[in-house]
């Protein structure tokens, strides 16, 4: 596409907020940029490339002139106004969770599986959840070497993940405990200040949690692997932005740290940074509004056979969300 005309919907959202960034860092050649947002955010002005636009409300109507609309407002918005957008002639890159398994909505995070946003008989794509992005992002290069089996992991996600919401309950309790005054959890069922919490999204009926669930069925939608073997345990950790995930994957053919290091090399989007030794190993502060992913903690597992144990983190709302939803825009 030449120089689309691209709508933000959620624009004032944390994701719409970053999205408007990544376009504007990543030189998106844009023909026109639409914000739109519900009717609270009317009329208010965000600044893009220097220049004041004016956030409008969002209708049925909002996509008569729009190539490419970036939703990032809850699932309930995207199912209600993403066949509207479609429907006018749009591509639409979902953030929302409402289309990613739909057999007919391509599932995408562009350095893995970018030809399959080619085939969008709806005009919608689907953008994974963020812990499954940040996680194939370590694991697909690993898997095109080694061949993928399995997968154990368990991941430590920050509060950023529960939206500005998130941010201002850990604020507010670490406030609290730190003034010996009382508080009432209200995002999250448990204290997050100077704690862990083992639950992120509802719990399923088989004990899994829906987020944990996302990596198993996304992670094959994505990697195209139907036989892939994915238990995750998501963990809410109090930390405000990136996440981490800890990976024990099997493989078909034999693997060594040194063969795994060396399989990311050249690989966009992540890089390896494990020097164990030194103190080098990635944590949430370092890739906190950054495009790459970084692995370390590179180890041959001792109890599973062609098995490796890694490390890796994200920031959720840039290449979880906002930047991974912008490079689809830039395949199309
Ligand atoms: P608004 O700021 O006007 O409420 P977050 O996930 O960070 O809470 O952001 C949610 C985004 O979705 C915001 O931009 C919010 O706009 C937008 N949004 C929420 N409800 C609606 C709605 N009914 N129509 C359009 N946008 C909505």
């Amino acid at each position: 596409m030449n120089h689309p005309k691209v709508a933000i919907v959620g624009a004032t959202g944390a994701v719409g907020v970053e999205m408007l960034l990544c376009l504007e860092q990543r030189n998106f050649p844009l023909g026109k940029l639409k914000l739109l947002a519900s009717s609270r955010s009317a009329g208010k002005h965000m600044t893009f490339r220097g220049e004041e636009l004016t956030v409008e409300e969002l209708t049925h109507d909002s996509f008569q002139d729009v190539d490419i609309a970036l939703f990032s407002a809850g699932g309930g918005i995207s199912k209600e106004y993403a066949p509207s957008a479609a429907a006018a002639g749009a591509v639409v890159i979902d953030n929302s969770s409402a289309f990613r398994m739909d057999a007919d909505v391509p599932l995408v995070v562009p350095e893995i599986n970018p030809q399959a946003a080619k085939n969008r008989p709806r005009n919608i794509i689907a953008n994974p959840n963020c812990t499954t992005i940040i996680s194939l992002m370590a694991l697909a290069p690993l898997h095109e070497a080694f061949g993928l089996k399995s997968v154990i992991a368990s991941s430590y996600q920050a509060v950023s993940g529960s939206g500005a919401q998130g941010i201002i309950e850990l604020e507010e309790q670490v406030k609290a405990i730190a003034t010996g005054q009382p508080f009432t959890p209200k995002v999250y069922p448990r204290q997050i200040a100077f704690n862990v919490i083992p639950q992120v999204d509802v719990f399923t009926d088989n004990g899994y949690t829906k987020e944990e669930l996302k990596m198993l069925h996304e992670g094959r939608k994505i990697m195209g692997l139907e036989d892939l073997k994915v238990s995750c345990t998501c963990v809410r950790v109090p930390v405000y932005r990136s996440h981490s995930v800890s990976i024990t994957a099997q493989f078909e053919k034999p693997v060594d740290a040194d063969a795994a290091r060396a399989a990311y090399a050249g690989k966009p989007g992540i890089l390896v940074v494990d020097d164990p030794s030194n103190k080098i190993f990635p944590v949430p502060l370092d890739t906190t509004g950054k495009d790459d992913c970084l692995v370390g903690r590179i180890r041959r597992n001792i109890v599973l056979d062609n098995a490796l144990d890694l490390w890796v983190v994200g920031d959720q709302v840039r290449k979880g969300a906002a930047l991974n939803a912008v490079q689809i825009a830039e395949i199309l």
